[in-house]
Order: C-alpha cells, then structure tokens, then sequence
C-alpha cells in the first residue's frame, strides 16, 4: 500500500470544508509547566486550535508529548504541581482558566466532561453503578432530576452506549472491562456536556471490545452532534473517528488540519514519519512504531525545533530558532523551517 492510499474514512473533513462552524472549544497559546525538584518541564509550550461544535478533533503523538496535559489543563484537574503560564482555554465564549474554582466545578461536567485514561477501574465497588451516575446527575443538574428523570436518564444512556438497562442496579464488578468503559462513557454524557474529551479510551481493552466502542462512540458523536476531543497513541484510531487532528511533538503542537488531509500528505516531518512507519490504517489497531532516537527530556528540550535531534530534514535555522505554526492551506498548519523537502509520498514501500 502507499502512502496516498493511506486515507481515512470518507465521511471526515476535506479541504473544501474551509468554513466550519464557530468553535464550541478553542484552546490559545496554552502553556503549561510542572515544577519538580530539578526544575520545571515544559510539558504544554504554545498549544492552540480550535474544535467547530458537533465535530471531533483527534490529538495524537508519541508517550510523554504532552496529550493528557492538555485534556487535564481543559478540566482544570492539572496535578498540584501544574503551572499554567499562560493561554486561553475558551468554551462556549467563555475563559475557563479564569474561572474561580467554584464556577469551575459548577461546568466540569456539566459543560465539559472526560473519560480518563482507565477510567474504567475508578468505580466504587460499594455502589451500583445507576447510583453513582444518579450521584453524577444530582450534584449537576439544576434542579436536581427525580427518581424517575435520573432513571429515564441513565436507561437512555445505556442503550446510547449499548448497555443493557437491567445493568443499573448492578454493582461494577458485574461488569466486564468493556461494559465499564462503556458505563464510563455513559456517565460521561450523563449531563448533556458541550464537550467531551476521550482520553485513551480503549486502551487496555481487547481488540474486538475496542472497535465495538469506537463504532458506539462514532455514532453518539453523529447523532448527539457531540463535539469531542480523542485522545489516542493509535493513528488508526484517530484516522477512523476524527474529523480534525493535531499531532503533537514534545509538549508543541507541530501539525494541525482536517485529519483526511494530514493523512493525505502529511507535511510536518514528524507525522511524516509516525504515518509513514504506521503499516497500515485499515490494519489491526497499533500503537505507534517507535521511531529512531529518543524524545527529548522536557526539563531541558532542545534549542529551536524540539524535533531536530531527530528529524531527518534539518536544516541550520532549526537548531537555534523555533518554527512558528504556519497556515501553509486553508485550516491545515505546520510548524517547521523545512516542510517543502518533506516527500508527497511516505518512505515505506508497498506491503
Ligand atoms: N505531575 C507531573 N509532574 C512532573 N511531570 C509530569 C507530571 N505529569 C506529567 N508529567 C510529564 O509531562 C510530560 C507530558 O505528560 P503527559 O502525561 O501529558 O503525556 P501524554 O502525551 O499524555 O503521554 P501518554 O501517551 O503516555 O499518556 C511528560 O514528560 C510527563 O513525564
Ligand atoms: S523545523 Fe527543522 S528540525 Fe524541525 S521538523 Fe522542520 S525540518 Fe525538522
Ligand atoms: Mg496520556
């Protein structure tokens, strides 16, 4: 297969969709540190884009670059030692990050809501799991639902997620791994949020439950008009399920566009590469290869393009001076000194 079969679904964004709608998220410049013993690592450094409302928005790239800092940055449940140093992180028009921790708690979930990385081991055993998505309802819905409402609700996000109603008054050990995941997800919804972020959702799931989920997920996402923020290691996944995708690189975001575009002809080197050691996307779901060298240590990153240790185009200026995100077509942007030298097609061969 070559590089320009490498295409994801139809149904994703092309490049003549140059008008979207109006972002129900748009993330500014975030820059987010975490001070340690040995200084401060620079896990989030200048990161934006923006999510149009009922669309899907992939964010991809290797361990450690900095994904589930951004998810929890969009949250506010960055750990203690998160420094926000800057950005904006605006939902619905409004700055979440100069919210006061009362009006944060007030939208987190309520406006914006997340399914951890294995969220699906945080349920009480204590509890049924009707009785913890009741208690999801209770503290945001306003007023507060009946018996009756919090019910009705929860049967109709079960059947959303492909859960069997019956399993409400059930307790999570009466679950398997998938139907808590799903049970997750359920939750997730339970109070109506603008945004959902999916952090890893499937991962640590079999394959065959994976790909059940991801096709619930595809289709809450369509008929709700959900607008949702994936999270995942797994470009297939990300091919199959977004419609716009942001590839990140050692805590900066390095290429960002409609995903059907960007798997058309990547244009930033560092997707270049993952899509091209990535065998196939309509292949069983992978992680991403490892690529050759190591991603930097974010306590002290590399001088200029955080990529040029290891990018095979570099070229003087990457070493001292930083790239800036660059609109090279309409909604598609890179982030590199060099992209012009980056082949039409991906370096593997056919398979
Ligand atoms: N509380 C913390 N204190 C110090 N460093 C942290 C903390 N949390 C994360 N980091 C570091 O910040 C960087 C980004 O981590 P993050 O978890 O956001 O990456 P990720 O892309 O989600 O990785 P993965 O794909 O493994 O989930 C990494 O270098 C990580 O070691
Ligand atoms: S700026 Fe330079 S080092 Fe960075 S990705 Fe582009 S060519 Fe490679
Ligand atoms: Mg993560």
């Amino acid at each position: 297969m070559t590089g320009t079969q490498m295409r994801p679904a139809e149904r994703n964004l092309g490049s003549g969709d140059t008008h979207p709608q109006a972002p129900i998220l748009e993330v500014k410049n975030l820059v987010l540190n975490y001070e340690v013993k040995e200084g401060m690592v620079s896990a989030v450094e200048d990161v934006s884009f923006a999510l149009p409302k009922g669309r899907s928005l992939g964010l991809v790239g290797e361990s450690g670059c900095g994904k589930t800092s951004v998810a929890l940055t969009l949250m506010r449940l960055t750990a203690n030692n998160a420094r926000v140093l800057g950005g904006e992180v605006i939902l619905d028009g409004v700055n979440l990050l100069e919210l006061d921790k009362e009006q944060m708690r007030l939208r987190r979930w309520a406006d914006i809501s997340m399914v951890f990385q294995g969220a699906m081991n945080s349920w009480n055993p204590v509890y049924t799991v009707g009785v913890q998505i009741r208690e999801a309802m209770d503290i945001h819905w306003d007023p507060k639902p009946s018996a009756s409402e919090a019910r009705a609700k929860t049967e109709e996000l079960f059947n959303l997620v492909g859960i069997d109603p019956e399993m409400i008054d059930r307790y999570p050990h009466e679950f398997s791994g998938g139907m808590k995941q799903r049970a997750v997800i359920a939750m997730a919804l339970s109070c109506d949020p603008k945004v959902i972020i999916a952090d890893e959702p499937t991962t640590a799931l079999d394959v065959i439950v994976q790909e059940q989920i991801l096709e619930e997920l595809k289709k809450i996402q369509r008929d709700l008009g959900m607008s949702i923020v994936y999270i995942s290691h797994d470009i297939a996944v990300i091919a199959e399920i977004t419609d716009l995708m942001g590839v990140m690189y050692a805590g900066k975001l390095v290429e960002f566009g409609p995903t059907a575009d960007i798997f058309a002809r990547p244009r930033h080197p560092y997707t270049w590469l993952i899509l091209s050691s990535t065998p196939s996307i309509t292949g069983p779901r992978r992680q991403l290869a490892p690529l050759e060298g190591e991603p930097p240590n974010l306590l002290d990153p590399p001088t200029g393009c955080r990529f040029h240790p290891r990018c095979p185009f570099v070229i003087e200026i990457c070493r001292t001076d930083e790239p800036t995100l660059t609109e090279i077509e309409p909604g598609h942007t890179i982030a590199c000194w060099n992209y012009t030298q980056v082949p039409v097609t991906l370096s593997r061969g056919d398979e």
